[in-house]
């Protein structure tokens, strides 16, 4: 990685769990705002003839937006060569059809305007749901999508004893059957219609096993209301205790104490985004494809 450096917008927590795993030269960026609350940013790191990688937080994007094109627009006219975004989390995936005439897909539309200064992007869990894959929308020579759910399987055969596992809906058997193949665990999965924004109605399976405890997992907790719905209905069963999993933790402190007044036990997290349930440490993929990257797409 001797030729590469790593620059963090927003995303500290990672870029320390990287800098230990990898020998590589930490960017030195300043970001700060103007009294008018403009963007004022300096890359102080001299780039030229240098791999980038920037490690961005893009949970609440449009804040970040412009400063992450400022930054990778800059970069390059300072002579870098290629430019790896490392976005664990990538939003507006959700928004991947046009459900009432005029409204936005803004799924490609950010698609669009985030990849042209860029050369690659590593993510991980994406929602594709009807895009397949991610090259259907971000036009870059490399794309690596990862996957979290062989450190989800880890916390799970470190810290519990045979749950059943759940998920919300069909979209979720993705990482269940997954996670279920390395850990043993049985999984179920319901059936979610979402009503609205904060409204989603979830049918459980008819039969479900007693077990000693239910860990619900899905890839997003926003709103909290998929978590919400699966998680009264348990509930009303009262087969076992209820904890959660996510992947990607977008919900807010109120969100989770009305989760766990609804009875949820625990609610854990990897750190694709920063957030106080962040329990399962998604770097170490992260730095293996930095790695592999450094000896195929970077050479
Ligand atoms: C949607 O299909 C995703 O897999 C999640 O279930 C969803 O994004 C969760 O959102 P919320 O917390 O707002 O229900």
């Amino acid at each position: 990685m001797s030729h590469s450096i790593i620059f963090s917008f927003a995303n500290q927590i990672e870029i320390n769990s990287i800098q230990n795993l990898l020998t590589c030269e930490i960017g030195d960026i300043e970001i700060g705002q103007f009294p008018d609350e403009e963007s004022h940013i300096r890359i102080c790191s001299d780039v030229k003839n240098k791999q980038i990688f920037l490690i961005v937080d893009l949970a609440h994007p449009n804040c970040k937006l412009l400063d992450i094109l400022f930054i990778t627009n800059t970069l390059k006219k300072m002579g870098s060569k290629k430019i790896i975004l490392i976005a664990p989390y990538l939003p507006y995936m959700r928004q991947d059809k046009q459900f009432h005439e005029g409204e936005i897909i803004s799924a490609n539309l950010f698609a669009t305007i985030l990849s042209p200064p860029i050369d690659g992007l590593i993510t991980i869990d994406p929602h594709l749901h009807r895009i397949h894959h991610l090259n259907e929308i971000y036009p870059l020579a490399s794309i690596s999508t990862l996957h979290a759910t062989k450190p989800i399987a880890k916390w799970i055969l470190d810290n519990t004893n045979d749950p059943l596992l759940f998920g919300p809906d069909e979209e979720s058997e993705q990482w269940l059957s997954e996670i279920a193949s390395y850990t043993h665990c049985n999984y179920l999965i319901g059936k979610k219609v979402r009503l609205g924004d904060q409204k989603v109605t979830i049918t459980l399976p008819r039969s479900i096993p007693a077990k000693k405890q239910i860990i619900i997992i899905d890839d997003i907790i926003s709103s909290g209301a998929s978590m919400l719905s699966l998680t009264k209905q348990l509930q009303t069963l009262s087969i076992a205790p209820i904890s959660c999993i996510t992947v990607h933790a977008l919900f807010s402190r109120a969100t989770y104490n009305k989760l766990i007044k609804v009875g949820l036990k625990s609610i854990v997290s990897t750190n694709t985004i920063p957030h106080f349930t962040n329990k399962i440490d998604v770097s170490p993929l992260i730095a293996d494809e930095m790695m592999r990257l450094s000896t195929t797409f970077l050479v």
